[in-house]
């Protein structure tokens, strides 16, 4: 990580955090750059600058830093909409189509931002891919019983699965809803909502981390300092 990314990670955060309006409900993304955001919302709220937020937390790790940053959480059954949803990814194409789930989030992601008025997603360059699934793996949660049959469909999809394991925890990663992460290397995927539905159809599959057509903002942090805003077509 050079400190250019890291200064671009800062600067969407922040830039979203300023949208942010009183009496907003926010859908709180996990990873790096979500943490910016969270961080920098975290200011705003002390500074008196905004009142009455709420959020609805993608992960364990964004619901402990929203509470370190005093910003009040609400779950699902609280309420009916989000206003407002701000995310990280780890690929991003031209019709802001995303891989995420780098930090195995993904399935409490997919669900909060699909609840969002407005998903805003927020990436460095390094992102930024010609065709998904060429830069990552693909990041499937799995039901711990059904892995080998859940790899047998990514092989036959062309996909080189592997579960993914622990660093400081012997054996596989156990993500926040007691299930296993397979991450499947593709050499770019070609047909993106084809491989999503044979997924979500695949018994054993519990999510997995393409995003299609749910982002409706992007914000590109760039080396210059300067930031990119996009919207979905
Ligand atoms: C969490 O599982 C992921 O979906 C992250 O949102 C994604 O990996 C981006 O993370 P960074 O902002 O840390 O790159």
């Amino acid at each position: 990580m050079t400190s250019s990314q890291d200064d671009a990670k800062r600067l969407v955060g922040e830039r979203v955090a300023s949208w942010i309006k009183d009496g907003m409900t926010l859908g709180l993304g996990t990873g790096s750059t979500a943490a910016c955001a969270i961080k920098a919302l975290g200011a705003r709220l002390a500074a008196g600058e905004i009142s009455r937020i709420r959020g609805v937390a993608t992960s364990f790790a964004s619901e402990r830093l929203a509470r370190k940053y005093n910003i009040p959480l609400v779950t699902l059954d609280e309420i009916d909409t989000i206003d407002l949803a701000f995310d990280g990814a780890d690929e991003v194409d031209r019709d802001l189509n995303l891989i995420k789930g780098r930090g195995a989030a993904q399935t409490r992601e997919k669900i909060v931002e699909t609840q969002a008025k407005k998903f805003v997603v927020l990436v460095d360059e390094s992102k930024l891919v010609e065709s998904l699934g060429t830069r990552m793996p693909l990041p499937v949660e799995v039901v711990p019983m059904a892995v080998r049959p859940v790899m047998d469909v990514l092989r036959l999809l062309g996909a080189t699965p592997e579960l993914r394991m622990g660093r400081r925890k012997d054996g596989p990663i156990v993500s926040d809803q007691g299930m296993w992460i397979v991450d499947a290397t593709f050499d770019g995927i070609n047909d993106p909502a084809d491989v999503n539905q044979i997924l979500l159809n695949t018994p054993g599959v519990l999510d997995h981390g393409l995003f299609l057509n749910m982002a409706t903002d992007l914000l590109i942090g760039r080396s210059d300092g300067s930031i990119k805003h996009q919207t979905r077509a």
